[in-house]
């Protein structure tokens, strides 16, 4: 095993950090691993907004369901799918709308965000992901100033860790890695992975949650929906044909 696989195996979030400032040389080096995944067809279709002003912070949390590391964090990264410079710097070929466009920035903004996250972890930092950014969609596009054809994928909190979360066991392998065709999950696996889960939770929350994976899974499709999507990213000139 090399470090490169050791760091990723090793993955989990960190929603707590110590007050040691992140540098400016370590941020650089975050930003320039995110600039440097690969890109569909070279569009490099996504834009990173740092979130340094103590006040947009504040607001942030709010809009982010009151996630304190929000405002808290050292650093907070926002990454936004961005065809707005595209379509400035194509002629009037450049069509507005489509859904395969919205697709090819958004997965520009998650590739780019593991890379910064991957480099961040490198250097001994933790973070963690915030889909909470899409809450309030249209509030937040507003206070970052975000123009047409840009919106917030994740956001994410970046700091040195203050906490030593164990490593969540992800599905056994032969339920997300299939051979020439797609298989339907076998009943009995995810019958042990759902126990193996519900024992972590239990032993990580003192026994307040003791939520399989099926069971947190469901839960989560009850209680948030984001209704507002698809019309917040046909106002900002996204997924429209
Ligand atoms: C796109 C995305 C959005 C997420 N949003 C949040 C969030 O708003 N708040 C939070 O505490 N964790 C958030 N997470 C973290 C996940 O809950 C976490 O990655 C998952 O439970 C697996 O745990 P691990 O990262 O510790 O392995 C998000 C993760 C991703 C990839």
């Amino acid at each position: 095993m090399n470090q490169t696989l050791e760091l990723m195996l090793s993955h989990r979030s960190i929603r707590k950090f110590t007050d040691q400032l992140v540098n400016e040389r370590e941020l650089d080096i975050i930003i320039r691993a995110a600039q440097a995944a690969a890109t569909s067809s070279f569009l490099q279709a996504y834009s990173i907004i740092d979130v340094k002003n103590p006040e947009i912070r504040a607001k942030l949390r709010t809009f982010c369901g009151d996630q304190e590391y929000v405002e808290k964090s050292p650093i907070f990264l926002v990454f936004c799918g961005d065809t707005h410079r595209i379509k400035n710097v194509c002629d009037s070929s450049y069509e507005s709308g489509w859904t395969e466009t919205f697709i090819i920035a958004t997965v520009d903004a998650a590739i780019a965000g593991q890379n910064a996250m991957l480099a961040a972890e490198s250097l001994g930092l933790g973070g963690v992901y915030i889909g909470g950014i899409r809450n309030h969609a249209q509030e937040v596009s507003d206070l970052l100033k975000l123009p047409e054809e840009v919106y917030p994928v994740f956001g994410m909190c970046l700091g040195y860790p203050a906490q030593d979360p164990e490593v969540k066991e992800r599905l056994p392998k032969e339920i997300v890695y299939h051979v020439d065709h797609y298989t339907e999950l076998d009943e009995a696996t995810l019958e042990a992975y759902d126990t193996h889960i519900s024992d972590y939770y239990i032993k990580r929350t003192k026994g307040k949650i003791k939520d399989t994976w099926s069971e947190a899974v469901s839960k989560k499709f009850k209680q948030e929906k984001r209704e507002h999507m698809l019309k917040f990213l046909q106002d900002r000139g996204f997924i429209k044909k």
